[in-house]
C-alpha cells in the first residue's frame, strides 16, 4: 500500500509554477494576478481564501481579496464581476461558494467572463470540457488527475466509482476520467442518494472517488483489494484533543481501508492540497493565454 503524499506533489508543482514565473518575469512579463471574492466569514470559505492567497506567494502571482457582508446584494456582486471581467490586469477570479441563500449562485457564475473563470464553474468551461475542448477543468477532480499521473497510475479500462454527484467534483472528475485521454479512458460509475447497492458497486471500483461529504462512509468491506482510494471528503468533525477544537474528516475509514489499497489519498495532505495548486495552475494558464 502506498500512500499518496499530495502535500510533496502539490510543493513540487507549485515550484515549477514559480520558476516558470520568474521566467515570464526575467523576459519583461508581468506577474500572474488572481482576484478572491469572499461573501461573508463562513470558517471553511476563510481558512480556503487564506490558503490560496498563501499559494499565490509560492507561486510568485499577485493576489488579493474582495470582501463583502453577507448582506450583499446579487446586483452589487455581479457589478464587481463585471468589473473584474473588465479589468485587464486580472487574469482570473474566483467567487467562493457558497454564497447566502439570497443569492443566485448560478447566475453569479454565469455573470464571470468564461475566460476568467479559473474555477471552471461556467457552463461554457462545463461544456467545453465535456467535449474535450480546451478549457478551464475545476479545481478538485483537475487536482485527483494530477496525483493520478504523479503517482504513473494506469487508468485505462478501469472501473472508476464516484460516490457523490456535485458540479464541484462527481459530476466533474467522472466526466474526466470517462475521457479518451490518460489518465482518462475509464469505465466509470457515478453512485448517489438514490443509488441503492452503494456497497456492491463499491466493490466492484479499481478506482473509489469518495466525494459525498459523509464521515467515513466508505469501510473496509465496501473495497476490493488493491483498489486505489482518493478521498475528497473535508468534514470538520469535533475533536477536543486538538486545541481549535476539531479535525478534518475525510469520506474514508483510513484506518481500516488503507490496508486493503494499492494506494490511497489521505486526509488532510491527500488531495486537499492539490484543490489549491489546480486552481494555481489554472491561472498561469489565464495569464499565459494557454487555456484555450
Ligand atoms: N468552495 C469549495 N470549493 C470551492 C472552490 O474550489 N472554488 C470556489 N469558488 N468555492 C469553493
Amino acid at each position: 500500500m502506498q500512500i499518496i503524499d499530495g502535500k510533496k506533489i502539490s510543493a513540487q508543482i507549485k515550484e515549477e509554477i514559480a520558476a516558470e514565473v520568474k521566467e515570464i518575469v526575467a523576459s519583461g512579463g508581468r506577474r500572474p494576478n488572481l482576484v478572491g471574492v469572499l461573501v461573508g466569514h463562513d470558517g471553511g470559505s476563510e481558512s480556503y481564501m487564506a490558503s490560496k492567497t498563501k499559494a499565490c506567494e509560492q507561486c510568485g502571482f499577485d493576489s488579493s481579496l474582495i470582501r463583502f457582508d453577507d448582506d450583499v446584494t446579487q446586483e452589487q456582486l455581479i457589478a464587481k464581476i463585471q468589473e473584474l471581467n473588465n479589468d485587464k490586469g486580472v487574469d482570473g477570479f474566483i467567487v467562493q461558494l457558497p454564497l447566502p441563500k439570497h443569492i443566485d449562485e448560478e447566475a453569479v457564475i454565469e455573470a464571470i467572463d468564461y475566460r476568467k473563470d479559473v474555477d471552471g464553474f461556467h457552463p461554457v468551461n462545463v461544456g467545453r470540457m465535456m467535449i474535450g475542448l480546451p478549457c478551464f477543468k475545476p479545481a478538485t477532480p483537475s487536482g485527483i488527475v494530477m496525483l493520478l499521473e504523479r503517482y504513473g497510475i494506469d487508468t485505462r479500462g478501469k472501473h472508476c466509482v464516484v460516490l457523490g454527484r456535485s458540479n464541484i467534483v462527481g459530476k466533474p472528475i467522472a466526466n474526466m476520467l470517462m475521457q479518451k485521454a490518460q489518465p482518462g479512458n475509464c469505465t466509470v460509475t457515478v453512485c448517489h442518494s438514490a443509488t441503492p447497492n452503494i456497497k456492491e458497486m463499491c466493490l466492484q471500483a479499481d478506482i473509489l472517488i469518495a466525494a459525498l461529504g459523509s464521515p467515513e462512509f466508505v469501510k473496509e468491506d465496501m473495497v476490493k483489494e488493491g483498489a486505489v482510494v482518493i478521498d475528497v471528503g473535508t468534514t470538520r468533525v469535533e475533536d477536543s484533543t486538538r486545541e481549535r477544537g476539531w479535525r478534518l474528516c475525510g469520506d474514508v475509514d483510513f484506518e481500516h481501508v488503507a490496508p486493503k489499497c494499492s494506494y490511497i489519498t489521505p486526509v488532510p495532505g491527500g488531495v486537499g492540497p492539490m484543490t489549491i495548486v489546480s486552481l494555481m495552475h489554472n491561472t498561469l494558464l489565464a495569464a499565459t493565454g494557454r487555456a484555450y
